[in-house]
């Protein structure tokens, strides 16, 4: 069975006052085993090292982006070198608010996953269609034009989380519906399996994001190829430890 994983995705938020407080309801939470879920949270790079040292030690950490090759003289940029020699486990590459205003294109986030996972990180790989994509039809293609991009770069899926972030949900409350979470991911594992392979298909785990809250998470975590969450606004609350425990 795939483990049911849940990130928090801090984006550009938090003070070290804020950051204290927040690790410490994490760390006084009641959640399950890690066995049965698996908890990264992803502060902005400059707060890695403190959260990294004072959270509880079955929580782990993720970089919100990485460079997409070797290190050197490329001013405000972090690499993948640095991160695995902090000690940081896992990266998220390629969200939506970076593909938009960074201009992140699918290639380029493809390079970045294969980078990543050479040096020995896990990589949280988002993608996910706009709502004129949607209404346009389009939501597949685009989802599996971006899964392309990074499946044509990197072998070995086994270090890989798929995060499927719609961006209409992002930010706006507008969460998907369970069936519609469901229909996305159900097609990105067809994908898989057709483009990749049935093992990869079967043992990726495909995690939803957009507007996920301590409320509306049980009934998308009892969809069959919903494998878990990668939360944004609700990560930096207390309802974030409502959330991991939906995995049960
Ligand atoms: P929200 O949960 O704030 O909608 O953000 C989702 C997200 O982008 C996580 O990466």
């Amino acid at each position: 069975g795939r483990k049911f994983f849940v990130g928090g995705n801090w984006k550009c938020n938090g003070t070290t006052d804020q950051v204290d407080k927040i690790v410490k309801t994490l760390n006084e939470g009641q959640v399950p085993s890690p066995d049965v879920v698996e908890v990264v949270v992803s502060p902005p790079y400059v707060f890695l090292p403190v959260v990294k040292s004072q959270l509880r030690p079955e929580f782990q950490v993720a970089a919100q982006n990485c460079w997409v090759k070797k290190g050197g003289a490329f001013t405000g940029e972090v690499s993948a070198e640095m991160l695995v020699n902090l000690g940081v486990p896992w990266v998220i590459l390629g969200h939506s608010e970076r593909r938009a205003l960074l201009g992140e294109s699918n290639e380029f986030v493809g390079d970045k996953v294969a980078y990543a996972l050479s040096q020995g990180l896990k990589v949280i790989a988002c993608v996910g269609e706009t709502l004129e994509q949607r209404e346009a039809g389009s939501t597949m293609d685009v989802v599996a034009a971006q899964t392309k991009a990074i499946a044509e770069k990197i072998n070995d899926w086994s270090n890989v989380v798929l995060a499927y972030e719609p961006v209409w949900a992002i930010g706006t409350g507008k969460v998907a519906t369970p069936d519609q979470a469901q229909e996305v991911h159900a097609s990105l594992r067809d994908w898989l399996k057709t483009n990749v392979s049935p093992e990869v298909a079967d043992s990726t785990r495909i995690i939803y994001g957009g507007s996920v809250t301590g409320a509306n998470c049980k009934e998308l975590a009892a969809k069959p190829d919903v494998d878990g969450f990668l939360v944004g606004g609700a990560s930096l609350k207390p309802e974030f430890i409502d959330i991991i425990n939906s995995a049960t």
